[in-house]
């Protein structure tokens, strides 16, 4: 009987399971410390848009509840207007025809990445990620026996990963995660670099994951998508940003052909469905661009609000953003050591933004990242506020 009990004691956790923890856990702590203590915080620091929901949506949410129906599930791929609906949408952005049968909705990008993996990869494969970029990308893949190889990129060439550097990778990488516009740093890829990248990955018989999530959100001019190039990329997106749906945890995948059954298939055993509600509400979100392009306009006065701001205050190493909500910053003439760096801006002004290390391993201590996806109001006083403290810290830096 002891022996029993002492062998479940003795059971440990895996080692897949063994994800880095993302820094920015810290400073979440650190605002609720200050929060709790009665302090004020002025928030840069999440990708989630304040705005609520696009109204057709939730108009259509609250019929379908106030329906009666039982919103089950729903076919393992998604329901055929939301499909349908995703498919025009490649039409009406990009003139392209995708074929419904190579849509699947997924709960939320954040599943359709581990799906897209699953399918793509097999255990102990390496994978590359092009860094700085959005943490869970390595956390999926160490999550599902993935390894994944760190292509860095920097602000000399605007964080741009190229076909060179794909072209360059050791030969036992399978595939490769490319986000455009990318989250931190906001790079879009052009579409003569995607074809670049797409036809490097055939050539080399490497899968091409492309993170289009931002596509949308983009300031100067509108993102091209990988599909464009062929039907061969596996492309994930999603209702998270552009149309400010984080917790409806709603996404896609446009699929190659030859993966539409495998992802029919892991979908039905992992979730079975995305969220009936949010796929209908999904299928009226798809129409509400007239309400949705203003809030991208805001986006962008906030974007010219910051990037104005930045020199005043002797910060000169930054890539403005193309697309996405973001601005990532070096900071290195302050600090080695981006954690400290958030805490303390957060104590001596009440602002709060990213710590870089989530984003890129090797060097992300130096830099930070700011979000301005809220309303300008917020984005005008946190300026208010960093901008006489980045000064003061430039004098105390020359000082020595
Ligand atoms: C680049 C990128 N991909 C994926 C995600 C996950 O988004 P979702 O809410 O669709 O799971 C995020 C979230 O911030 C992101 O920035």
């Amino acid at each position: 009987m002891l022996d029993h009990i002492d062998k479940v004691f003795a059971a440990t956790p895996s080692a897949r399971s063994d994800v880095e923890i993302y820094q920015m856990w810290e400073i979440f702590k650190a605002v609720n410390a200050r929060v709790k203590a009665g302090g004020k915080v002025i928030s840069l620091l999440a990708g989630e848009p304040t705005l609520p929901p696009p109204q057709a949506a939730i108009a259509a949410a609250q019929a379908a509840l106030s329906s009666g129906k039982p919103l089950g599930y729903t076919e393992a791929l998604g329901i055929p207007a939301l499909r349908d609906g995703i498919a025009q949408l490649y039409r009406r952005r990009h003139g392209l025809d995708i074929p419904t049968s190579r849509v699947a909705v997924t709960v939320g990008t954040s599943a359709g990445l581990m799906l897209a993996f699953l399918a793509a990869f097999s255990a102990g494969d390496t994978v590359a990620v092009v860094e700085p970029s959005y943490p869970a990308y390595r956390g999926t893949l160490k999550a599902i026996d993935l390894i994944p190889y760190r292509l860095t990129t920097d602000a000399s060439t605007g964080y741009r990963v190229t076909a060179e550097m794909i072209a360059a990778l050791p030969a036992h990488v399978k595939g490769v995660v490319v986000a455009s516009p990318a989250n931190p740093t906001g790079t879009m890829l052009s579409g003569a670099e995607l074809r670049a990248i797409y036809a490097t990955c055939r050539q080399r018989g490497l899968w091409l994951i492309v993170d289009e999530l931002y596509h949308g959100v983009t300031y100067d001019q509108p993102a091209e998508t990988v599909l464009a190039a062929g039907d061969d990329a596996i492309v994930i997106n999603g209702f998270s940003k552009y149309w400010g749906m984080t917790g409806w945890r709603l996404g896609w995948l446009v699929l190659p052909e030859r993966l539409v059954s495998r992802i029919e298939a892991l979908h039905g055993s992992l979730q079975i469905s995305a969220p009936t509600l949010s796929q209908i509400a999904g299928v009226a979100a798809l129409e509400a661009d007239a309400e949705l392009v203003p809030r991208v306009a805001a986006y962008k006065r906030n974007r010219d609000a910051l990037l104005a701001m930045l020199p005043r205050c002797g910060i000169t190493r930054f890539a403005p953003p193309d697309g996405a909500f973001y601005l990532y910053i070096d900071i290195g003439d302050f600090t080695d050591d981006s954690v400290a760096f958030c805490k303390r801006m957060l104590e001596e002004t009440g602002v709060v933004a990213a710590p870089g290390v989530d984003f890129n391993t090797a060097d992300g201590q130096r830099y930070i990242r700011f979000s301005f996806c809220m309303d300008a109001a917020i984005i005008d006083a946190a300026i208010e506020r960093l901008e006489p403290w980045f000064r003061s810290l430039n004098l105390r830096t020359a000082a020595g």
